[in-house]
């Protein structure tokens, strides 16, 4: 409960999809529409978001002669992780803002633990250590079949070292984001990403007024 002359943090939003789905196009939408709405709003990435994490971001992401294993990745994305939830979310929803961040846990849930096979345990442990409660209020999933999605990614040009995966790893990170998905409905709301980009865009609208319904008093 509130109490009167507390300010109650701002709410935690995160976009999420896997390749191709549209979501560098769709995260700066959904801020429009929520700063159009008045919302002080803090955008932010992962893995990213603050300087020094953005440095671990390169090593995540940049296709590399040396092998990193499944483990060495997820503990390389928790790190950039912990610092970017103590530098900047948890100050940011701390002075009343909202933020809104493209990907977030349910990420490493998706890509290490379905997609590199690692299961949920590790990632669990690791939110609890970095996070303590800390988990999104409302979680957007631009969902599409991933050979649409590959087919999109791979005409942006050079490849990252995600997308040099195969076709089935990108299956299984969809299935591992469906399944989150079904585990906590009320977080979740799914997005037919496959739609043209108008009727992607009706979707996300009609779910962020919805919550802002239910979450701006006006
Ligand atoms: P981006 O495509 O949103 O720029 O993210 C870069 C890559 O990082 C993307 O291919 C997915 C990957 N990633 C993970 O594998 N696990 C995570 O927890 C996060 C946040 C991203």
């Amino acid at each position: 409960m509130e109490n009167a002359g507390t300010v109650r943090r701002g709410r935690f939003i995160t976009l999420e999809g896997g390749e191709g789905v549209g979501k560098s196009t769709n995260v700066g939408f959904v801020a429009g529409l929520l700063e159009d709405a008045g919302i002080d709003l803090q955008l932010t990435r992962e893995p990213g978001g603050t300087p020094l994490a953005e440095r671990v971001r390169q090593v995540i992401v940049a296709p590399s002669g040396e092998a990193i294993s499944p483990l060495a990745e997820l503990l390389l994305i928790f790190a950039a992780r912990a610092l970017h939830v103590d530098g900047l979310i948890r100050p940011a929803l701390a002075a009343g803002k909202w933020v809104l961040c493209d990907r977030f846990t349910d990420a490493s849930y998706a890509y290490q633990g379905a997609g590199r096979g690692l299961g949920d345990a590790p990632v669990r442990w690791l939110e609890t250590q970095v996070q303590g409660e800390l988990r999104p209020d409302l979680t957007l999933l631009l969902d599409a079949d991933p050979a649409i999605g590959m087919a999109r990614a791979g005409a942006r040009g050079a490849a990252d070292r995600f997308e040099q995966e195969r076709l089935d790893f990108f299956r299984r990170v969809r299935e591992g984001y469906l399944a989150r998905a079904a585990a906590e409905p009320a977080r979740f709301r799914i997005i037919d990403a496959e739609a043209p980009l108008e009727q992607v865009q009706a979707q996300i609208r009609t779910h962020i007024n919805e919550y802002l319904q239910a979450n701006v008093k006006t």
